[in-house]
């Protein structure tokens, strides 16, 4: 029998309540809120939120092919102390995550790990080259939900109706990389001012926008479900708005970067605020904010990036797309937007747990009788972020010195603790 735990003294946050109370954690099960409760191990919870665990829909994990930049386990604990119980990992791996050997490997490496669960999604086409089909079916039946070629948006727009039409069937759903590649042919930063007066190729905001329109008018042809990944322009957010005012069945993400950062930051040269899509402007901050503040966004999602530092630290134009995201991601977004406990837990656990259908075990609310999958954390903690600090086995985070509030305190996940006062237990 596992060791029974309690938490004491934190506000427990659900959707429909927030409350002081202690909780009683056995055998990977709520087993009480509230209450004279008794356990094994006593954790301190004062002055912290405790909710269902983190969930994220885009951790790039690296593993099988790059495991210089990130491992599973190495991941999978960075996700932990960020308050993650459960992690989608990206497909553009090497082999990519198109067949059911590699998907099983994820998978697995994550079970081996034990630190979060890892949800291996799907490619869209074989090898993310936008050319042809996976077969769906074959990875459904291993349990994948969620199917995206991320680091790439499918180009061909009768290729993506077929791959809708086919998740409709399925009940799958479709995650895009809005970016039209021949708009950003060498592109190093968001195409405005700043990047004119550096003499830098842009990434210009209609090369996002043109495929979410695009992939709306799929949707509504197909009624199938489809998500978007980092939007990160005022004129997507727009866009999803007027699609979900339609009842579409789309659901969107962004980052904390950026809601965090803007592209001003590149006037540097310094790689590491170079992501895809690019940080963009003071305005498109400020959409994407209004976007969390009236729901037309629904979940904050890491696109956490590891890059190896040799392969970072090259001039601008060489270097990787990307940025690390999940030890920081609850501290960013405490930081930059105005957000109470509960949008806190439904952008991070409750909306993503939906999306990536593992609302069974994720997302749920606290108590008696559900899965132990919880994070406790507070939003009043300053820290200041050091890469050297960071468990990631990469150093590329664009938060480095920088001063952060919130912070997550314990992180249990099936039961197990497997963070305790911010370290990680295994
Ligand atoms: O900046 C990014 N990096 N954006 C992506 O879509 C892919 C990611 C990566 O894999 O490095």
């Amino acid at each position: 029998m596992s060791q029974s735990i309690v938490i004491r003294g934190a506000t427990v946050v659900n959707p429909d309540a927030i409350a002081v109370a202690d909780v009683l954690i056995i055998d990977g099960v709520i087993a009480g809120v509230g209450g004279s409760l008794q356990a094994d191990i006593e954790l301190d919870g004062t002055g912290c939120y405790l909710s269902s665990g983190f969930v994220d829909l885009h951790t790039h994990l690296r593993e099988p092919g790059k495991e210089e930049a990130e491992t599973i386990e190495s991941g999978s604990r960075a996700a932990a102390l960020g308050g993650y119980t459960a992690v989608v990992a990206m497909p553009n791996t090497d082999p990519a995550q198109d067949n059911v050997e590699t998907v099983r490997f994820v998978r697995e490496q994550g079970i081996v790990a034990g630190l979060c669960e890892v949800v291996p999604s799907g490619c869209i086409t074989i090898g993310r080259l936008g050319k042809q089909l996976v077969p769906y079916a074959r990875l459904v039946e291993e349990g994948v939900t969620l199917f995206t070629d991320d680091g790439t948006g499918v180009q061909d727009a009768q290729l993506m109706q077929r791959a809708l039409m086919l998740g409709k069937q399925l009940g799958i759903t479709m995650a895009q990389h809005c970016e039209v590649a021949s708009l950003t042919t060498g592109a190093v930063m968001h195409d405005g001012e700043c990047c004119s007066s550096m003499g830098v190729p842009g990434w210009p905001s209609i090369a996002e926008e043109q495929m979410v329109r695009r992939d709306i008018g799929l949707v509504r042809a197909t009624g199938a479900k489809m998500h978007f990944l980092h939007l990160s322009t005022a004129g997507s957010v727009d866009l999803v708005r007027a699609a979900k005012a339609e009842g579409l069945p789309i659901t969107a993400e962004v980052t904390p970067h950026h809601l965090a950062l803007q592209d001003e930051l590149l006037r540097g040269f310094d790689p590491v605020f170079k992501v895809n899509p690019p940080l963009r402007t003071a305005a498109d901050i400020e959409a994407l904010k209004s976007g969390i503040a009236d729901g037309t966004i629904d979940a904050v999602a890491t696109d956490h990036a590891p890059h190896a530092g040799h392969t970072k630290e090259q001039p601008l134009d060489a270097a990787p797309p990307g940025m690390l995201g999940l030890e920081t991601a609850l501290g960013v977004l405490n930081t930059a937007v105005s957000v109470s406990p509960q949008q806190i837990a439904s952008l991070m656990s409750w909306a993503p747990a939906r999306i990536a259908e593992v609302s069974q075990r994720h997302g749920r609310p606290i108590a008696v009788g559900e899965p132990a999958n919880i994070a406790v954390w507070d939003t009043s903690t300053v820290w200041t972020v050091s890469r050297d600090h960071l468990s990631s086995k990469s150093r590329n985070t664009p938060f480095h010195g920088m001063d952060l509030r919130g912070r997550v305190r314990h992180t249990i996940f099936n039961g197990e603790l497997v963070v305790r006062d911010g370290k990680a237990l295994k």
